[in-house]
């Protein structure tokens, strides 16, 4: 599917599956190396970072535990500036290195929220890996350190990412057509 139409707008194929399956693998094996023999904690950020969780989390090989919290702060397709807690978190992380696993970051605006809260509770060592970055609408403090594919600021869905909730199964990412 090179085309999708969801709800009232269209959307083209951007990075294929292929793509992003060899991209996973590969920033999988970069965690793998840099935290040997380490104990770590993936934290997945919902709803959009559950596809992207999964088939990273199944390639990494490190004594861990995975988890997903919710913290939403944008809708429909512009960002709506304001901040969200992180709700969910049961597992202990004081002392622990945990490692954030995001679907795309934007203005960096939740990730600086999230390392926040995080190093609030304890988190000895934040790591943050994003499927995708837009680097010229970031203007955080907090950088990801591991990335996927940088990308323009084009609203993007698919692999885990939604418009207004839908589009998330789709197994490639794609842009919206303007
Ligand atoms: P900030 O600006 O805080 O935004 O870095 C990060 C959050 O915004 C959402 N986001 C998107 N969601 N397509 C989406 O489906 C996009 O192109 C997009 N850009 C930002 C996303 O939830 C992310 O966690
Ligand atoms: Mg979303």
């Amino acid at each position: 599917m090179d085309r999708v139409r969801l709800i009232d707008k269209d959307f083209g194929v951007f990075i294929a599956e292929k793509e992003i399956k060899e991209k996973v693998e590969a920033l999988a094996g970069m965690i793998n190396t840099d935290l040997e023999g380490e104990e770590v904690v993936f934290i997945g950020i919902l709803n959009g970072s559950f596809m992207f969780a999964a088939d990273l989390y199944r390639r990494t090989t490190l004594k861990s535990q995975l988890t997903f919290l919710k913290l939403a702060s944008y809708s429909g397709t512009s960002s709506t500036g304001e901040v969200k807690k992180l709700i969910g978190l049961n597992e202990q992380i004081r002392g622990k290195t945990v490692v954030v696993i995001e679907d795309i970051v934007d203005t960096g605006r939740t990730l600086e929220d999230i390392s926040i809260q995080l190093k609030e509770q304890g988190a000895a060592m934040v790591r943050i890996a994003t499927l995708l970055l837009k680097p010229d609408a970031f203007r955080g403090s907090v950088r990801p350190d591991y990335v996927g594919f940088e990308i323009p600021n084009d609203f993007v869905v698919g692999y885990g990412l939604d418009y207004n909730g839908f589009g998330r199964n789709l197994p490639s990412v794609y842009k919206l057509i303007t």
